[in-house]
């Protein structure tokens, strides 16, 4: 990562892997925003208390705050981290309907809306950088977790045309792709995805901060548009 200090949005930076993001930077000296709705969580991190942002990403207006908060007080935005984010799958018999719908307004909808929001202020700025935590399932499909995987196809297929919209500029967009991670995403999940896909040592959140770490010190001349990474039990 380089010297000087960067501002930077973490969304879903009240748990898992947001949370990690947040806590890392914030160590390194960064300037971090965080957001998410349970500001008792966000308020761990011990950022400067104007910087915990707590609301629902779903509602425009929350989002307009965020964007007004950082563009008077710093000026500019270096870092994006879209890390909210929900799972619901289950057979058909079993999928919750309104789950599903709830996962795809926060997983695309909100993120879309955040994203595209804050590429307008770096078109005018000209820099910055959006990573989005997508999935392996953004790359593969499985039975019962079609709608999730729907959800993470649509972050790729955006960047990928962001990706080529931006090219020549500096502004940069990356999804990470990864697998199985122990956080809380799957906590009401009657079994555990390490039992059922025989994962026996599943990522965890700091394998995400290296993979971060990893894009973000890359020269200005480097694009990493995707980058997978998968326990080694991960056979499907
Ligand atoms: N864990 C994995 O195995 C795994 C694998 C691949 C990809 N991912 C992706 O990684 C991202 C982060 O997930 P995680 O594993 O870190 O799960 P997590 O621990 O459950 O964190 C999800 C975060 O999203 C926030 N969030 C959810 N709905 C929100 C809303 N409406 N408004 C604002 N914030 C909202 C939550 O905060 P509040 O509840 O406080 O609002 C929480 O901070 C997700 O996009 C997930 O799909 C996870």
């Amino acid at each position: 990562m380089t010297d000087d200090k960067k501002i930077c949005l973490v969304t879903g930076a009240s748990s898992g892997i947001g949370f990690a993001i947040a806590k890392v930077l914030h160590a390194d000296n960064h300037k971090v925003i965080a957001t998410a709705r349970r500001k008792k969580r966000l308020s761990q991190l011990k950022l400067d208390p104007g910087d915990i942002i707590a609301g629902d990403l779903n509602s425009p207006d929350f989002q307009d705050s965020i964007e007004k908060y950082i563009f008077n007080k710093y000026k500019k935005c270096d870092f994006l981290f879209n890390c909210a984010g929900m799972i619901e799958a289950g057979t058909i018999e079993e999928i919750n309907i309104d789950k599903m719908t709830s996962m795809m307004k926060i997983n695309v909808e909100s993120t879309f809306r955040l994203t595209y929001k804050f590429l307008k202020r770096f078109m005018k700025q000209g820099f910055g950088h959006i990573i989005n935590i997508s999935s392996v399932l953004g790359t593969k499909i499985r039975p019962t977790a079609g709608a999730y995987a729907a959800t993470k196809y649509a972050i790729e297929a955006l960047s990928e045309a962001l990706r080529m919209e931006l090219t020549g500029t500096n502004i940069k967009i990356s999804c990470i792709e990864p697998g199985l991670v122990m956080t809380e995403l799957h906590k009401d999940w009657k079994i555990h995805p390490k039992e059922s896909m025989g994962i026996h040592e599943p990522l965890n959140v700091e394998d995400i901060v290296n993979t971060v770490k990893f894009i973000m010190n890359q020269p200005d001349r480097i694009r990493i548009p995707r980058l997978m990474i998968l326990p080694r039990d991960h056979n499907v």
